[in-house]
């Protein structure tokens, strides 16, 4: 039984993937983005938005005043402060918006579906706001009710604040991964589509320039860095220049990680492992991973709603050298005062969002 445990371990600590000692359960692809009619946002699964203006003729529509309409190009630049109103024509309309506003359940922001449009008002719009607003044709086959991807429409709208001319985040120091494989963002998005931004590292101090092949700057996302080095690392701000006084955005810390996603890598142990009536017993199941890649522990034990626990769940950051970075997410279950019925197997189920694994301990009698 030890060896067995002690195998688990080490194959774990290397991080290999197969360990047989680790019941694997791939969650099953959840492709399908369910569509809430009453317009909550919706994840957007292949957008082939058709832009407004062009031959699409977009549905996506600006009152203005006096009941004048403006039908919205891929981008709008509109001021903040002034009350915005868009319409979607259509009965049933799904619509998405910047995700900031659900985060802080803005009550600013409201949707109402007529007979023939939906409407969605936003009262006193800042530049935090600034962002991609899309509303789209909801198919129903009975109560099966789909997205028409043929009928969606967007606008990315720009707030234009001359005070705050990067899109403010609530996050002060953000951290940005790099990998190997993709693509990475530092989200230094402007309000001012004019605005000139430069990408700065901090330490040495040194101007990134774009240059349309390994970096690119969008306005709508940041500067893209295409292929993401281990050099990238460091501390970087975004400097924008407009007529007015330059502004420079929050920091960003640029990681480099190198770690395989799949379901979490999983170590439990019990200390001590034989304990005895009146011992404390602590079970720690620990899960290493990608830095951004939230994990949950669920713990099922043999005294469940019988015995009180204490359940400690945390995570760090590791920094595992050549600029790799690993998070290590804990749970730590402890038991006080053992009797009899605590004593059998402790359950530890982790999730991500790739998929779950269960370990299991067996904490015996001496
Ligand atoms: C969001 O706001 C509504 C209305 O103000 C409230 O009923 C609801 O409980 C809030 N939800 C959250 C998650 O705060
Ligand atoms: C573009 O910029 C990156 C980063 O500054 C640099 O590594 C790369 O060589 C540049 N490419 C060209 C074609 O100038
Ligand atoms: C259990 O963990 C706590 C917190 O780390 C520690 O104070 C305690 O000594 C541990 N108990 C045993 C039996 O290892």
């Amino acid at each position: 039984m030890k060896t067995w445990v002690v195998l688990c371990l080490a194959l774990l600590w290397l991080e290999l993937h197969n360990g047989d000692c680790q019941q694997i359960k791939r969650r099953k692809d959840v492709g399908d983005n369910r569509i809430r009619p009453g317009g909550k946002r919706v994840k957007l699964r292949q957008p082939r938005p058709k832009d407004g203006g062009g031959k699409g003729q977009s549905l996506l529509t600006q009152v203005l005043d006096k009941g004048r309409f403006l039908r919205l190009g891929p981008t709008t630049s509109l001021t903040p402060g002034r009350n915005v109103e868009l319409r979607c024509k259509g009965n049933n309309i799904g619509w998405s918006y910047p995700t900031y506003l659900d985060t802080f359940n803005d009550s600013r922001l409201s949707i109402k579906q007529s007979d023939k449009y939906s409407q969605l008002i936003l009262t006193s719009p800042s530049a935090a706001d600034t962002g991609t607003y899309s509303c789209w044709v909801i198919v129903c086959d009975g109560t099966e009710c789909e997205k028409d991807y043929d009928r969606t429409y967007m606008s990315y709208i720009y707030f234009t604040d001359k005070d705050n001319l990067f899109v403010p985040s609530a996050i002060h120091f953000e951290i940005v991964y790099l990998r190997p494989d993709s693509p990475a963002v530092v989200p230094c998005r402007v309000t001012d589509p004019q605005a000139k931004v430069t990408l700065h590292r901090e330490v040495p101090a040194e101007e990134i320039t774009a240059n349309n092949t390994l970096v690119t700057y969008d306005p709508t996302k940041g500067f893209v860095l295409q292929s993401p080095a281990p050099e990238h690392q460091g501390v970087f701000y975004c400097k924008a220049v407009t007529k007015v006084t330059p502004q420079v955005s929050t920091k960003y810390q640029l990681l480099y990680v190198e770690v395989p996603s799949g379901p979490p890598f999983v170590s439990l142990s019990a200390f001590p492992r034989s304990a005895r009536g009146g011992d404390n017993v602590n079970v720690t199941c620990t899960v290493l991973g990608e830095p951004d890649v939230d994990v949950s522990f669920i713990w099922s034990y043999p005294g469940q709603d019988r015995r009180p626990v204490h359940i400690l769940t945390s995570w760090r950051l590791v920094n595992r050298g050549m600029g790799h970075t690993t998070r290590v997410s804990q749970s730590v279950l402890t038991v006080e005062d053992m009797e009899t019925i605590d004593f059998g197997n402790y359950i530890c189920k982790a999730k991500n969002q790739h998929g779950e694994t269960i370990v299991t301990v067996k904490i015996i009698s001496e």
